[in-house]
């Protein structure tokens, strides 16, 4: 495994978290703004999730139609911005199903093309042996049990998971499983929080939880949902911590009202020009022989000359930021 950089959160320290019984804040991002937000907030774990299907790419209560060249695509987007927070690629359907060999190229993809700091992959069963050999080949990898959004269909829609007692101990034993096979985590959808706190309290690695009630040793909702972003029905465990979406709305309609009525753009909005080559600017462009030839050149300056002419005062500035 290679030296994490230097002020990034290490693997070794995110256990301690659990130890100390410090809770662990992890979010998804999908783009660059996103992972600096999460990054500046102290967020310790950032999530390149495939909910990216949902909540970026516009699919309608899937994740399954990501692709794998989207998620490295997002994944370089974050892992630009976000420098103290573990960085974890969210495995998307089809990339790890059909072999060891196929999760472990795609799983170096994350790693290598992205910049991922780990994986994360759904299941456990047949998803055991995908954990250990992208292990074995030196990459961190998340596990994920409970509600997994990608075998939605098996599970019999987006349900809370291990409501029977057999359906619990089968989540504990796969928790269990995913720790074996070495995940440094493991994230709980959907769990009663009593199922929860059961696994967290009988893994030494962290689990995370996202309707898993309190006991879990983090806690991670999308970007999206927790801003308020995302409209329509939302899960029972999402808290909104915003109102963007209301906040995005209102500032559309203001501009195009203001686009269509003229008060947009003010003065200040605008870039002016020296008094003096406004007015030869003027005489130029209204005398009956203007041509595309320049002011300058028709006065005075040979084309060699002009290339070395100072530039003009009042250009606009080299756009830097998003708010110069
Ligand atoms: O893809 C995702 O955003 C996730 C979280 C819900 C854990 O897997």
């Amino acid at each position: 495994m290679s030296t994490p950089p230097r002020g990034k959160l290490s693997l070794p320290r995110l256990a301690e978290l659990k130890r100390e019984g410090t809770k662990i804040v992890m979010v998804t991002a999908y783009d660059a703004p996103g992972a600096r937000f999460a990054e500046d907030a102290g967020v310790d774990v950032v999530l390149v999730g495939d909910t990216a299907a949902m909540v970026v790419l516009g699919y309608e209560g899937t994740t399954v139609p990501v692709t794998m060249e989207e998620m490295l695509f997002l994944t370089r987007t974050v892992v630009r911005a976000a420098r103290r927070p573990i960085v974890v690629g969210d495995m998307p359907f089809g990339s790890y199903q059909v072999s060891d060999e196929a999760a472990v190229e795609n799983a170096i993809r994350f790693f290598k093309e992205a910049g991922a700091d780990a994986v994360k992959l759904e299941g456990a069963g047949p998803s055991l042996s995908r954990v250990r050999a992208i292990v074995q080949a030196g990459i961190p990898v998340m596990g994920h049990v409970g509600l997994t959004p990608q075998s939605a269909t098996m599970l019999g829609g987006f349900k809370t998971q291990g409501k029977t007692a057999e359906a619990a101990v089968q989540l504990v034993e796969d928790a269990l499983a995913l720790e074996e096979a070495g995940c440094f985590a493991v994230v709980l959808e959907a769990v009663p929080a009593p199922v929860a706190a059961e696994i967290t309290a009988r893994l030494s690695v962290p689990t995370i939880g996202i309707g898993a009630g309190p006991a879990c040793d983090g806690q991670v909702l999308v970007y999206h949902d927790l801003l308020g972003l995302t409209e329509g029905h939302l899960p029972r465990f999402v808290k909104r911590y915003a109102s963007l979406s209301r906040e995005i709305r209102d500032a559309l309609e203001s501009y195009a009202e203001e686009v269509r009525s003229g008060t947009f753009p003010e003065e200040q909005h605008s870039y002016e020009m020296p008094a003096e080559e406004l007015e030869l600017f003027e005489s130029t462009i209204r005398s009956p022989n203007a041509s595309r030839t320049s002011a300058h050149a028709t006065k005075t300056s040979s084309a060699p000359e002009r290339a070395q002419a100072p530039a003009p005062r009042s250009e606009p500035p080299v756009r830097k930021t998003s708010s110069p």
